[in-house]
């Protein structure tokens, strides 16, 4: 059976972009097809400055709103990464397969060393090295398939690249993995500045549309959204990115093309008002969902309690079976 492993980081509250971009997937797709895991990856969360209340408290939120989006612990495995040593074990591997320049391109790696240090702040040495961490993910459950937004495409290549070498210096250890990436929706931009990625760390929220948003709030985000100058609706991403955001999220909310879509409208205010009430009416299942699980955390807690042993049961023998092939004296 296919194995499925993917992730997602507490750094912030979880946006429209990785719903879109990845967990509807994971919720309408991959958790029926294959055997699936999904991790609220919290290691990854310690690689840029935190406030260590707000990282567990993000973690338990991340976890709560992946159930409420329809992970259903029946079908597949949700848990959260440091109740698995195997990663951190793992990661030290990759650690020695990977090189330094191979992190040092990392185009994410690039871009947030450099947010850290326009802010005067200092670079961790684990943002450096997150890569090596995320291909321990994948690679500690002999995945497949990693279905990612675009921005994690790089990351999964790499996890590709240190499962060939792994395997071909050292013995077959590792599946060699891919990514797999949504059709529409694989790049949700923000509202206010389409030029860039809809994140869940940026400071500037106005341009973010957050999962547990209030409709009044949505609507308001949606409405205010950045258009490009002209009038008339059509689709062309380059040149005219904020309309196609619309478009791109209008269609991956109502299962239609942007193409097609953008045939239907004559003005931007009405494309705006369907794209808003889309959205509402795609989040509002998923909010009333977040209220009831809220209260009754003694579920969540089951559910990631058992994850965990599922979790760890699985990545152990792949984990010492790897410490064994690269030279490591097991222990006794
Ligand atoms: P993270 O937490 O940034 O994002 C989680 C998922 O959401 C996707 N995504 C988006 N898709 C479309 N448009 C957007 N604006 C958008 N923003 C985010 C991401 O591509 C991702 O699929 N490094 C990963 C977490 C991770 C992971 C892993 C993923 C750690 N280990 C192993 C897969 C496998 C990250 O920071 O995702």
């Amino acid at each position: 059976m296919t194995r499925i492993f993917s992730g997602i980081k507490p750094t912030g509250h979880l946006t429209l972009g990785n719903y879109l971009g990845a967990v509807r997937r994971w919720v309408e797709v991959d958790q029926h097809r294959a055997d699936a895991l999904f991790c609220v990856v919290d290691l990854h969360a310690l690689t840029v400055d935190h406030d260590p209340g707000r990282v567990r408290r993000l973690s338990r939120q991340a976890a709560t709103l992946l159930l409420a989006a329809g992970l259903d612990p029946g079908r597949c495995t949700v848990f959260v990464q440091s109740h698995v040593d195997e990663h951190a074990r793992l990661s030290y591997l990759m650690e020695c397969t990977a090189t330094d320049g191979e992190m040092r391109r990392m185009i994410q790696y690039k871009e947030k060393a450099a947010r850290e240090q326009q802010r005067g702040g200092s670079v961790r040495l684990s943002l450096l090295t997150y890569p090596a961490l995320m291909a321990a993910d994948i690679l500690a459950y002999q995945a497949d398939e990693v279905p990612v937004g675009d921005d994690q495409t790089q990351h999964v290549e790499l996890a590709r690249d240190l499962a060939v070498r792994f395997n071909q210096r050292y013995g077959h250890a590792f599946t060699v993995p891919r990514a797999v990436r949504p059709q529409v929706a694989a790049r949700v931009m923000d509202l206010q500045d389409p030029a860039s990625k809809m994140g869940k760390s940026h400071a500037a929220t106005a341009g973010i549309v957050y999962l547990l948003d209030e409709p009044d709030v949505i609507r308001r985000k949606v409405m205010r959204a950045v258009t490009d100058s002209g009038s008339e609706v059509a689709y062309e991403p380059d040149t005219r990115p904020g309309v196609a955001n619309l478009l791109d999220i209008l269609a991956a909310c109502t299962g239609s093309s942007p193409e097609e879509l953008a045939e239907g409208y004559d003005s931007y205010g009405a494309l705006k008002k369907d794209t808003a009430e889309a959205v509402v009416e795609v989040l509002r299942p998923l909010r009333e969902r977040h209220g009831e699980l809220c209260a009754d955390p003694g579920q969540v807690d089951r559910v990631l309690r058992e994850g965990a042993e599922r979790a760890r049961a699985l990545a152990r023998p792949t984990v010492d079976a790897a410490y064994s092939a690269i030279g490591l004296l097991p222990a006794l």
